[in-house]
C-alpha cells in the first residue's frame, strides 16, 4: 500500500502498472555463454526482484551475436537465449512485485571488445575478436579496429533482428522492452554527427540520422504486442563539441514517441572515450526534465541518484517520473528497504526476510547507526 512518498506511488506504462517508481538500472553482468544466462544471473536479478523495486531492467542484450560488447554478453539472438531467458523470468518473478523489462542492444563498433575484468580493450585475434559495423568507418578509439560501414542489407538485416529479438523477449514472459539507443553503441553512432558521416539518406541533418533508429523503433512495434510496453535508452548529450545535443534529443524523442515509445530513460556519454563529463550528483537529472517538459513522454532519470530524499525531490519536482538506480543497487540490493524506511512508508520485505526488521531484529539498529556504533 502506497503511503505518501511519490517514489513509492505506483506509475501506469501503456496499461502496464509498477508498484513504484524505482527501477534498477540496465547493468551488463559478462557472465553468459553464447548470449545464454546462466546462475550468475539467476541470484543476481533473483535477489534484486526480491528487493522491491517496480522494474528491474535486465542488461543490455544482444540481437546478434555480433552485436554483443563481449563475448560474455547475454543475447536474444538464438532458441538457446531464449529458453533461457524464459527460465530467468519464471524463476525470479515470484520472488517480488518488479515487473520484468530487457534492454535490446546492438554494440556496432563498440563491439567485440574484452569483459572489463580482462580491461575492456578491443579483442584481439587470439582472444576470438570478430568483424564490426557502425554508420561509418571510424573506430572507437585508438587501437580498436575500423568498423565496417553498414549498407542497405545490413539495415533490413539489423530491423529483422531487433524485431526477433523483441518477438524473443516477449515470449520469454519479459513485461517491457528497452531499445538501446544510448552510450555510443549502434543507434546512437547512427545519431551522432561525430559517429555518422555517411553521405546516404541515413546520415547528414537529424532527420536522415535518426532515419535508421527510428525504423529500427519501427519494427520492434509492430513485432510487440499492443499492449506491451516499449521503452528507449538514449543519451542527451556526447559531452563534446559538435555531437549530439539536448535539442537534437528532444526532436528525436518526440518522433520515438510518435512511433509508439512509451518512455524514456535519459543518460548522456560514451560515444566519445575521452568526452569530459561532469561528473556529479544527478547530473544527468536536468537533461531528463526538458525532455519530459517538451516532448510529454514519461522520463526516467538516472546518474549518480544515490539517496532516497534525493530520489524523492527528483520525482517531486517533476523532473521525472520514476528513477533508475545503477550502482548503488550492487552495493546494496535492499536499497528499495532503505528509501522505504527513510521515507516512512511500508518495507517491501520478502516474506522469508521478515524478521529482518528493525522491531524484529537489534541488528538493524546497530547497522544503521553505523558498524563503529556496534
Ligand atoms: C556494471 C555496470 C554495467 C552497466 N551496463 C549497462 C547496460 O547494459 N546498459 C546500459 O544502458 N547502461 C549500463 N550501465 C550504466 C547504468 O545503467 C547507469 O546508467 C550508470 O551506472 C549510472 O547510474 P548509477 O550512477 O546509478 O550507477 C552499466 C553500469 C554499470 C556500473
Amino acid at each position: 500500500m502506497a503511503g505518501k512518498s511519490r517514489l513509492f506511488r505506483p506509475v501506469t506504462i501503456r496499461g502496464l502498472e509498477l508498484a513504484n517508481r524505482i527501477a534498477v538500472a540496465p547493468m551488463c553482468q559478462y557472465s553468459a555463454t553464447d548470449g545464454v544466462a546462466g546462475d550468475w544471473h539467476l541470484q543476481h536479478y533473483g535477489s534484486l526482484v526480491a528487493s522491491g523495486p517496480g522494474l528491474v531492467v535486465m542488461e543490455a542484450t544482444a540481437v546478434e551475436a555480433d552485436g554483443r560488447i563481449s563475448p560474455a554478453d547475454l543475447g536474444l539472438y538464438s532458441d538457446a537465449s531464449e529458453v533461457a531467458l524464459a527460465r530467468l523470468v519464471k524463476a525470479i518473478r515470484p520472488f517480488g512485485q518488479a515487473r520484468i523489462a530487457v534492454q535490446i542492444a546492438h554494440a556496432g563498433r563498440k563491439g567485440a571488445s574484452q569483459v572489463p575484468w580482462a580491461g575492456g580493450g578491443a579483442l584481439t585475434a587470439a582472444e576470438g575478436s570478430w568483424p564490426t559495423i557502425s554508420a561509418s568507418p571510424i573506430p572507437f578509439n585508438a587501437g580498436w579496429p575500423t568498423p565496417r560501414e553498414i549498407g542497405p542489407y545490413d539495415i533490413d538485416r539489423l530491423r529483422h533482428a531487433f524485431a526477433d529479438a523483441a518477438v524473443r523477449a516477449d515470449r520469454a514472459g519479459v513485461d517491457i522492452v528497452e531499445i538501446h539507443s544510448a552510450h555510443g553503441y549502434l543507434l546512437h553512432q547512427f545519431l551522432s554527427p561525430l559517429t555518422n558521416k555517411r553521405d546516404d539518406v541515413y546520415g547528414g541533418p537529424l532527420d536522415n540520422r535518426m532515419r535508421f533508429p527510428l525504423e529500427v523503433i519501427r519494427s520492434v512495434r509492430r513485432a510487440l504486442p499492443h499492449s506491451k510496453p516499449l521503452g528507449i535508452r538514449i543519451s542527451a548529450s556526447d559531452w563534446v563539441e559538435g555531437g549530439f545535443t539536448p535539442d537534437e534529443a528532444v526532436r528525436y524523442l518526440v518522433a520515438c514517441k510518435n512511433e509508439g515509445v512509451d518512455y524514456v530513460c535519459v543518460s548522456s556519454g560514451g560515444l566519445i572515450a575521452d568526452a569530459k563529463i561532469p561528473v556529479r550528483a544527478g547530473y544527468q537529472v536536468d537533461f531528463a526534465w526538458r525532455i519530459r517538459r517538451e516532448t510529454g513522454l514519461l522520463v526516467r532519470a538516472v546518474g549518480l541518484i544515490t539517496d532516497p530524499d534525493q530520489a524523492e525531490a527528483i520525482l517531486g519536482n517533476e523532473r521525472a517520473d520514476m528513477v533508475a538506480l545503477g550502482r548503488a543497487f550492487l552495493d546494496d540490493p535492499r536499497w528499495v528497504w532503505r528509501a522505504a524506511a527513510a521515507l516512512g512508508e511500508p518495507v517491501p520485505y520478502a516474506r522469508q526476510y521478515e524478521r529482518a526488521q528493525p522491531k524484529l531484529w537489534p541488528g538493524a539498529r546497530r547497522r544503521v547507526n553505523g558498524m563503529a556504533a556496534g
